[in-house]
């Protein structure tokens, strides 16, 4: 506010400089005779030396520097005003916080900021919420209380209700006499106990108020004696007559209904009148907040978040909201002299407290069985190929059989994870894996060769045929590729028989193996007909110019992209391997007297070299076949051009949607399973592509047309609703058992529940009624949790689990329940009961048989713990998930002054530590084991917590640590 300068305009002012400072004229004369007529703006070229809490004016020829409102000083140099500095603790009826150019008022917990900025009034608790309490919330000055319904009595938690009925031992009778907290002692009597910010009464039940609970019901001062907290006012209001209140004096009520100040003369009246009588000292110069006096007349201004309104006087609240949502990222709410921004579930509220960040679940242990997808928000689980979700994040292996046999002919065999076709003695496997083949002549035993090779003269040069008799395994990667293994491979079998196999030394195994590269073609399995070479078998045997048997073949087709080690040229699409591994066992029976066994060998050595060389030529002159379940297919296709064409691309073993054509789809059949097929008969269907036979509509029941394509097209008597099978027997549609559930109409059969789940009915007509009745959990010494059967799917009905919690010898128990799902509409008849034993006389710390979706963290009241999760044949829900952690009891008294104090559970953002399973990992593992803290640097913990929680936290920690101040 000081003026300083070099050449001041007016003489009288030039002169009184001169008397004072004399160096600074010779300046100031020198300036004006360097620059006699421009006069250079120094403030906006910023040639000033004001401080930067000041602010710069330009003046003729010179600049005048003043501190700005909020900052004393002579303008080079701005100090801060500490506006709290004062008696009146710069208005603000609780705490005044000074900061920089201004100051801003805040109030006690249980108290909000009037809309003057200064003042303090109550909050009700009970408005939002129901303050957290179970049953009834009485709001009280500074405070809340929470109480129980007739038959109910206040947990050690003070919000939820413990309903007892028997009057057992002495705690337990809610005549006990406590007014709030009744511990058993170990002498067999009751001691009482009170919240913290109360005393004990002298008779030992009474719990008396102090100051350090809701500022003891006073709206303002608040002194603890001997007769409990006296109230008192803050300067510029009277105590009311309840001795709590504060009502603000007559007189001082601010001049709201000033004369509006639209004209200019009213105006300068005004500043007049001020000039000449209004002082800050008198009524506060009539500001509604900060009053200076300068030499134009008082001066008013308004702390932080408030805007000086027209009349000059009076501070309104900024609706932060209004502009750019408060810099909030999801929700604004505004608040006096302030605002609160909050998130959208899904989300946490970074500690800027403005941004809202994903809550990555997936990130968490235990979120999904198997793999986890985060969306904004939200996630959703998944389960590998077999598997089938339950209770949202489960996987159980899904019984594939149980629908229409796995739509295997003959036999089918559920696995973990899958499914296997298998056919009755005299049968095989089809390649489509799932129709079963009569085997003629003689059954291949293990020592027969599984794999042949014939080559033989066709046309111009050789044709091979890679015949495949047993053990056919086909599969696909991409479009343009593909394995075929037949037989087995002697690495497996020794693996699987290692000792016991007798021959097993006998036998020496040849492997060879060759890949050759066609610089043109595309891998394709499909159908040929070898003609004009005549029926089967293509090739006489006795002409053949090679046949070699195998146990084990394996042959891959690879082209394009695909290839391994195309370096430099990865789109060479033309290039196509082959590669070929056969396996040929010699047994040493075979030695003859002019060959040994090395010369036998070798000699089977140089057949295999010339098989190759000839299966080489003729795969290169297209003239490569593989003959699978007596059908012969094409290995691969040498013109690009052709196998462009839609129809020659036709594979087998390719994913049925990928690649279908050539094969019988859906509502048709034939021989083989390939094209040409035909259309499933009238009273028969057909789900699958790739079949040989239709299935029976049973029971002698019409399709409405041929080629039908599943159980709904056969006309059925009724038409069943799901959760029923047709009978086809009996005509009737049957309920599903239990285990089992339909979601369609019209069905003949019922699908069996994922994995260990089954259903508390039958009649089911959803997988989420199938359940998981196992219950769950992990109980460990320092920290653990149990959760209701199937969670977080609905738990199943009547189900009945049990915990016990056995910490280690000195440490108590902690529990959090961050939320629990019951139905309310249900009498009580599922509960979740925390005891000291299972004797329902124990001590009880917990008990709900209703939903409560607000977290609550207590300490046991006994050292060991008894849970006890019951659910009856009604309405079934959620139900819980609950961490505990057990902490030496050196600390039980600190842990118990925070989980009992009602701002643990005030704000939102308080509570959304307790739902937050990160933080409260964190929590739990330094009340577990407290080196844990130093994991975690002060920046970390920073970054993890709200401010007013580490407040809250701190507080509490410092008067555990000095009790006595
Ligand atoms: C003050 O003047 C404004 C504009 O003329 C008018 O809208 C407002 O109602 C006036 N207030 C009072 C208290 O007369
Ligand atoms: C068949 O051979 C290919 C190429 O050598 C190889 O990648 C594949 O693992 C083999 N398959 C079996 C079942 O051994
Ligand atoms: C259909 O009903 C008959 C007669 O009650 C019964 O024997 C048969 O097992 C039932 N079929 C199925 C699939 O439940
Ligand atoms: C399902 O139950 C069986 C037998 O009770 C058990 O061996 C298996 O481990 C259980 N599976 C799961 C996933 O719990």
């Amino acid at each position: 506010m000081g003026v300083a300068g070099r050449g001041r305009p007016g003489a009288a002012r030039a002169l009184l400089l001169l008397l004072l400072s004399p160096p600074l004229l010779v300046a100031a004369v020198r300036g004006r005779a360097d620059r006699p007529l421009e006069d250079v703006d120094e403030c906006a070229q910023r040639l000033d030396d004001c401080h930067v809490d000041a602010l710069c004016q330009n003046t003729p020829a010179s600049y005048k520097c003043s501190c700005k409102p909020g900052y004393k000083g002579e303008g080079r140099q701005c100090d801060d005003v500490d506006e709290c500095d004062n008696e009146l603790n710069g208005g603000c009826v609780h705490d005044c916080l000074n900061i920089p150019g201004n100051y801003r008022c805040t109030c006690f917990h249980g108290f909000r900021l009037a809309h003057d900025g200064h003042n303090c009034l109550d909050v009700d608790e009970c408005m939002e919420n129901n303050g957290g309490c179970q049953h009834t919330c009485l709001n009280v000055m500074g405070s809340y209380e929470c109480g129980c319904q007739e038959g109910f009595f206040l947990s050690d938690n003070q919000h939820t209700c413990i309903h007892r009925s028997e009057e057992g031992l002495s705690c337990m009778n809610k005549d006990h006499g406590c007014s709030h907290i009744c511990k058993e002692t170990p002498r067999g009597s009751i001691a009482c106990g009170c919240r913290p910010g109360f005393e004990l009464a002298k008779n030992q039940r009474d719990c008396i108020l102090t100051c350090n609970h809701g500022n003891g019901g006073c709206q303002h001062l608040c002194e603890d004696t001997a007769e409990g907290p006296v109230c008192s006012c803050h300067p510029r209001y009277r105590l009311h007559a309840d001795g709590r209140s504060c009502l603000e004096k007559e007189g001082t009520i601010l001049e709201g209904t000033e004369n509006n100040a639209t004209s200019v003369a009213d105006g300068d009246k005004r500043v007049k009148r001020r000039l000449l009588m209004e002082t800050c000292a008198v009524n506060n110069g009539g500001c509604d907040r900060t009053c200076r006096d300068t030499s134009t007349g008082v001066h008013c201004s308004c702390p932080i978040g408030f805007t000086l309104q027209l009349d000059g006087k009076t501070c309104k609240d900024i609706d932060e909201c209004q502009t750019r949502n408060g810099g909030c990222n999801h929700f604004c709410k505004n608040t006096v002299g302030s605002f609160d921004c909050s998130c959208r579930k899904g989300f946490k509220l970074l500690t800027d407290e403005k941004s809202c960040q994903d809550v990555d679940e997936c990130s968490l242990e235990r979120t999904c069985d198997h793999s986890c997808i985060n969306h904004p928000g939200t996630f959703v689980c998944a389960c590998n190929r077999g598997f089938t979700l339950y209770g949202f994040t489960h996987c159980g292996d899904t019984n594939e059989c149980s629908v229409s046999n796995g739509g295997c002919q003959q036999v089918c065999v559920n696995t973990v994870g899958g499914y296997e076709c298998q056919c009755h003695p005299g049968y095989k496997l089809h390649w489509n894996k799932k129709d079963c083949v009569e085997v003629k002549g003689f059954l291949p035993t293990s020592t027969t060769p599984s794999v042949s090779l014939h080559c033989g003269k066709s046309g111009g040069g050789d044709r091979c045929i890679l015949r495949c008799h047993s053990g056919v395994h086909l599969s696909s990667g991409l479009q343009e590729a593909y394995s075929v293994t037949c037989g087995s491979s002697s690495s497996l079998r020794s693996r699987q028989q290692k000792s016991n196999d007798s021959d097993f030394g006998d036998v020496i195994t040849i492997r060879t193996s060759v890949t050759f590269k066609l610089n043109e073609g595309k891998c394709s399995l499909q159908k040929v007909k070898l003609s004009p070479e005549g029926p089967r078998p293509a090739l006489p045997e006795r002409h053949s110019s090679v046949r070699e048997s195998f146990q084990y073949a394996n042959l891959t087709c690879s082209s394009g992209k695909q290839v391994p080690g195309a370096l430099g040229r990865p789109s060479a699409p033309k290039e196509m391997f082959i590669t070929v591994e056969l396996e040929r066992e010699t047994y040493k029976k075979e030695v003859t007297v002019s060959c040994n066994l090395s010369c036998l060998v070798k000699q089977t050595e140089k057949r295999l070299r010339k098989a190759i060389r000839t299966l080489k030529k003729a795969a290169h002159r297209e003239q490569f076949h593989l003959q699978l379940s007596g059908m012969d297919l094409n290995v691969a296709k040498k013109s690009l051009r052709a196998s462009e064409q839609r129809e020659e691309t036709c594979g087998v073993g390719q994913s049925q949607e990928e690649n279908q054509c050539g094969l019988c789809q859906p509502g048709e059949y034939s021989a083989d399973g390939f094209a040409p097929c035909q259309l499933c008969a009238l009273g028969t269907f057909q789900p699958d592509v790739g079949r040989t036979s239709c299935l029976p509509c049973g029971g002698g029941l019409p399709t409405k047309h041929l080629g039908a394509t599943s159980f709904q097209d056969c006309e059925t008597r009724v038409q069943c609703s799901p959760g029923h099978f047709y009978n086809t027997t009996t005509h009737r549609c049957i309920r599903c058992p239990l285990g089992t559930y339909q979601p369609e109409f019209g069905k003949n059969n019922c699908v069996s529940c994922p994995g260990n789940t089954t259903t508390d009915f039958d009649g089911s007509t959803n997988i989420t009624q199938c359940k998981n009745r196992k219950c769950g959990g992990e109980l460990g010494d320092f920290t653990g949790y149990i959760e209701s059967p199937n969670y977080p799917g609905n738990y199943p009905a009547n189900s009945e689990c049990t915990w016990t919690i056995n910490p280690p010898p000195k440490r108590r128990i902690l529990i959090v329940v961050p939320e629990i799902f019951l139905p309310i509409e249900d009498d009580c008849g599922d509960y979740l009961v925390m005891r000291k034993t299972s004797s329902a006389n124990s001590v009880t710390t917990y008990e709900t048989c209703q939903t409560y979706e607000r977290p609550i963290a207590f300490t046991s009241r006994s050292k060991k713990l008894w849970i006890q999760f019951k659910s009856n044949e009604g309405n079934s829900a959620r139900g819980f998930q609950v961490p505990y952690v057990t902490y030496d009891e050196d600390y039980q008294e600190l842990i118990e002054d925070i989980v009992r104090d009602g701002r643990l559970y005030a704000s939102e953002n308080h509570q959304e530590i307790l739902k937050d399973k990160k933080l409260i990992k964190a929590l739990f593992d330094v009340l577990a084991h407290p080196q844990n803290y130093f994991k975690y640097t002060a920046q970390e913990s920073r970054e993890m917590f709200p401010r007013s929680f580490i407040r809250l936290l701190r507080s509490k920690v410092s008067r555990f640590l000095r009790p006595y101040k």
